[in-house]
């Protein structure tokens, strides 16, 4: 594959900066990059059930070219495994096979196992390093980027985790050919935020590509995969540590995580529950005279033409909005709502009135 072919997005933050690749069959740019590295040759590759049988073998393979020994250890597909006592498991099989300070761990897979693996590097040994091979469009465009790690307890989902940045993470296109359907629509929830909260061209691009976005075609899924990671390490860039600008990707996720507590998890996927509670934040930047009505109807329509939904079937208002002060991101008991003031711009507001809250949520459950 030609040079041309590949994309690569510099995140920069200071001397914990470092490349994101983005391509198809990354396979010589990796070996390359572990033998510059100077690592440990014991490694460690952490994947899923779903993801190790496909791709185990060969990623091992690989490792083992560019001079590594990895073990490789693959655990249930599920966010479940997002937890400390499957990192323990870990943690046992790592000393057991005398990993060192310089033995690079490498998640591969989705944000499950990058965040298991992340997790795990940034607490051995006081902090090993760390690769990226994501593996699902959500973990390439979302949870790869950025440094947050982090594994579950049973009272909330990451709440034991750090901020631990990768020394690289390699982006291949053709993993995604295996990827479930409804996988893909959740990372395009994301992908759809990155140009609501920052890029207008960017919006008109997903508008105008849309059989091209769904088909995953090479040229265009490289493009809004690349141009996804830049906003986010854009943003994460000006903000490492979630002080103020980041918040602004949090853009449709406090109605999302109503919806996701109300639903159990269940019923609908990250992305999808933020696709619906983008249309509930626009929904109330119209009602604030943010924006006007065709520029929300401009965010449904993208929203449902990539597949999405945009209401929230099984949900009651009176239950959500009680959910969003219980989110981690509402302090004090205010919530800090990101809002659109055009495509391509946000507003960080915290005086919405609850009726403007209830309305919205009430046309995103059917009932106005
Ligand atoms: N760290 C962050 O900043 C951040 C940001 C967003 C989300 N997250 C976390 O990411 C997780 C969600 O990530 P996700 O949506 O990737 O979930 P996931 O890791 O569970 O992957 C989704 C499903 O797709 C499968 N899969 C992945 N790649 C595949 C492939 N190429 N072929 C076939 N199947 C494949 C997985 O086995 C799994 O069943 C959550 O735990 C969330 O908290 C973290
Ligand atoms: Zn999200």
């Amino acid at each position: 594959m030609c040079e041309s072919e590949q994309r690569r997005v510099r995140v920069e933050l200071g001397k914990d900066s470092y490349d994101i690749v983005i391509g198809q069959g990354l396979e010589e740019e990796i070996i390359a990059f572990v033998r510059a590295q100077g690592y440990s040759r014991k490694a460690l590759v952490v994947t899923d059930t779903n993801v190790g049988p496909r791709y185990g073998t060969q990623t091992v393979r690989l490792l083992e070219r560019a001079g590594l020994s990895p073990l490789c250890v693959t655990v249930s597909a599920g966010e479940p495994s997002k937890s400390l006592s499957v990192a323990e498991d870990i943690y046992t099989r790592v000393i057991e096979h005398g990993l060192d300070r310089r033995s690079p761990v490498f998640a591969l897979g989705g944000g499950v196992v990058g965040d298991l693996a992340g997790f795990i590097a940034s607490t051995y040994m006081r902090g090993v390093p760390f690769v990226q091979l994501p593996t699902s469009l959500l973990a390439q465009v979302d949870s790869s980027v950025g440094g947050k790690v982090a594994v579950n307890h049973a009272l909330g989902k990451n709440l034991i985790g750090c901020f631990y940045q990768p020394d690289a993470v390699f982006i291949d296109l053709d993993l995604l050919e295996t990827l479930p359907a409804r996988e893909i629509s959740t990372g395009l929830g994301e992908i759809i935020k990155y140009g609501i909260i920052y890029d207008e061209s960017f919006f008109a691009f997903l508008e105008q590509q849309r059989q091209d976005i769904l088909a995953l075609a090479p040229a265009t899924a490289r493009h809004m995969i690349a141009r996804s990671c830049e906003i986010k390490a854009a943003v994460v860039s000006q903000d490492e540590r979630e002080a103020g600008l980041r918040r602004i990707l949090n853009f449709g996720h406090t109605m999302a995580h109503a919806i996701e507590q109300e639903t159990g998890y269940v019923r609908y996927n990250h992305g999808e529950a933020v696709a619906i509670g983008m249309v509930g934040a626009a929904d109330i930047s119209c009602a604030l005279g943010l924006i006007e009505a065709p520029v929300v109807r401009r965010v449904h329509d993208l929203i449902a033409a990539l597949g999405l939904p945009t209401q929230a079937e099984g949900c009651s208002v009176d239950a959500m909005y009680e959910e969003i002060f219980h989110d981690k991101k509402t302090v004090n008991g205010s919530v800090h709502w990101v809002l659109m003031d055009r495509i391509g711009h946000t507003q960080v507001r915290s005086d919405v009135p609850e009726a403007v809250v209830r309305q919205a949520m009430a046309r995103i459950v059917g009932l106005a």
